[in-house]
């Protein structure tokens, strides 16, 4: 495993979608999609989620590309809708990341997470030659789960009280993908309408 050296001009291409770093002009679809009770429910993110939350977001974001936290804004193949969020939320470590996402309500159901995922993928065990990519969510959290599964993931189980959410605990699924497994097809992401369409 070499020394993970993330760069921040990294711009992912594929399955119809461009993940590329969070930029100053994503605020306003950042901030509507993060109003979203699924992503509030499903994910640690403040709830309310206020201006102040996605403005501290996007300042620190250079940052955690540089402390190896991947950080992708998910758009579009024209590079004009903001569908998403994807990248590594937890320290990448001895070749083990951990993969996070949330689509933007008006682009689910198009495979836009799926896609993604596929995407991110490609990149941690091919340019990055991560061995072990994870994944987590709140347990019942059957959506998530299910983009997973159809990455090729495989579910290891429940983790009690490891996930921590505003002040509660809560129980977490697990499943990781290895590098050796095989992998699914997976479909190039369909249509595209930006978080505010
Ligand atoms: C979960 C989430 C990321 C799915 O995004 P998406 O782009 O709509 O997912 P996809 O279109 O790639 O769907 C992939 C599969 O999951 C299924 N799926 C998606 N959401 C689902 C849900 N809520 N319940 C059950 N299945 C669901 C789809 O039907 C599809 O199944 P198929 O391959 O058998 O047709 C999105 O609903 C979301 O952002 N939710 C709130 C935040 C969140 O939960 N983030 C993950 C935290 S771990």
């Amino acid at each position: 495993m070499p020394e993970l050296d993330l760069d921040e001009s990294t711009v992912l291409h594929g399955r119809g979608l461009v993940l590329r770093t969070w930029l100053p002009e994503d605020l306003d679809a950042l901030l509507e999609a993060c109003q979203d009770p699924e992503i509030q429910h499903w994910t640690p993110l403040p709830s309310p989620y206020l201006p102040e939350h996605a403005e501290l977001f996007l300042d620190a974001c250079a940052l955690r590309w540089v402390h190896g936290l991947a950080s992708f804004a998910i758009l579009d193949r024209d590079e004009t809708c903001l569908l998403g969020s994807i990248g590594f939320v937890g320290l990448p470590e001895d070749g083990v990341v951990e993969v996070g996402y949330w689509v933007a309500p008006s682009a689910r159901g198009r495979g836009v997470a799926t896609a993604a995922t596929g995407v991110i993928c490609d990149w941690a065990f091919g340019t990055l030659e991560f061995n072990r990519v994870e994944w987590q969510a709140y347990v019942g959290n059957e959506g998530s789960r299910r983009v997973a599964e159809r990455c090729g993931f495989t579910f290891e189980g429940t983790l009690r009280g490891r996930g921590y959410q505003r002040g509660e605990y809560r129980d977490i699924w697990i499943a990781g993908l290895l590098r050796s497994d095989g992998r699914p097809d997976v479909p190039d992401a369909t249509g595209h309408q930006s978080a505010g369409s």
